[in-house]
């Protein structure tokens, strides 16, 4: 194979680990949610990527798991309410255009333009035809808001931002950035983002098995760059309304609640919706 998935290597790679990862989630008597569109991207390549980064951690396979359901919840709920724009940043192999779609509701993604050029593909290949706006590119070096409005994005009608997995690779002033773009150019809008805190991305949760899952990220040239746990000063900077704040080991004590958790990580992995100011 002649694509991105053919080296899972360094940021874009981290997006088909995700994937497997999401998808395995398929297999349970009792899933959080379904994403039967997810495996057209994956093969031995991807597999063998996802069992290196997992290693005997399963918590790295479990949170993304975790947080899927809690996205596709507010998404649910944000449809529902009314938007009509729905934008995923560094989407990678987010289905939820397609397992998501619904009427009035029109879809955009930003990522690296390898991966959109793969999904473009694949989706042709499966004869996926639900309609979609790809915009390659990065949202950090280009600006979130200006590569929607150039392709088509209406900065006035109700929107809901899904930023998925993405935070950890970034820097404090990138997130700041994208918050701030969105609150100064748009009217009412949410986006949801998940975030490790310090502790993880510095290594002294003290807990063996989160130090080793963060030095394979490294290893893979995916490095996790920012962390932080003060979602309320985050959010005042930004200028913007928490809507929702919880955390992996709260989702996991309510879905899963007979499991044996195993790990602080989940404890130190948060997940929010923030809002425009009433
Ligand atoms: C861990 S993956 C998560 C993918 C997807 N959101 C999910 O949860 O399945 C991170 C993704 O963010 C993308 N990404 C990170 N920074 C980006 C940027 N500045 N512009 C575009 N994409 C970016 C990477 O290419 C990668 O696909």
């Amino acid at each position: 194979m002649n694509d991105v998935s053919s080296d899972v290597r360094e940021v874009t790679g981290t997006a088909f680990v995700v994937a497997e990862f999401r998808a395995r989630e398929n297999e349970e008597p009792h899933p959080l949610y379904r994403d039967n569109v997810v495996p057209i991207f994956l093969d031995e390549r991807t597999r063998a990527a996802a069992d290196r980064i997992r290693a005997d951690f399963p918590a790295g396979e479990h949170m993304p798991r975790l947080r899927t359901r809690y996205y596709d919840d507010r998404l649910d709920e944000q449809i529902a309410n009314g938007c009509r724009q729905v934008v995923i940043l560094g989407s990678g192999l987010d289905t939820r255009a397609v397992r998501k779609a619904a009427p009035n509701v029109a879809y955009f993604e930003i990522e690296d333009d390898r991966t959109i050029a793969l999904k473009k593909a694949r989706y042709a290949a499966n004869g996926i035809t639900q309609p979609m706006t790809l915009i390659p590119g990065d949202y950090v070096a280009s600006g979130v808001i200006r590569m929607l409005a150039a392709h088509g994005f209406d900065t006035r009608l109700p929107s809901f931002f899904i930023w998925e997995g993405n935070t950890m690779y970034l820097t404090r002033q990138a997130v700041m950035t994208v918050l701030r773009d969105l609150k100064e150019n748009l009217g009412r809008f949410a986006i949801s983002f998940d975030y490790m805190d310090e502790a993880v991305v510095e290594m002294t949760t003290g807990d063996a098995g989160a130090t080793a899952f963060v030095e394979r990220f490294a290893a893979m040239g995916a490095p996790w760059t920012f962390g932080f746990h003060d979602l309320t000063a985050l959010a005042d900077e930004a200028g913007l309304t928490i809507a929702d704040a919880t955390t992996m080991g709260n989702l996991f004590r309510t879905y899963w609640p007979g499991r044996a958790m195993q790990s602080v990580i989940y404890d130190h992995y948060g997940i929010c919706t923030l809002t425009s100011p009433a």
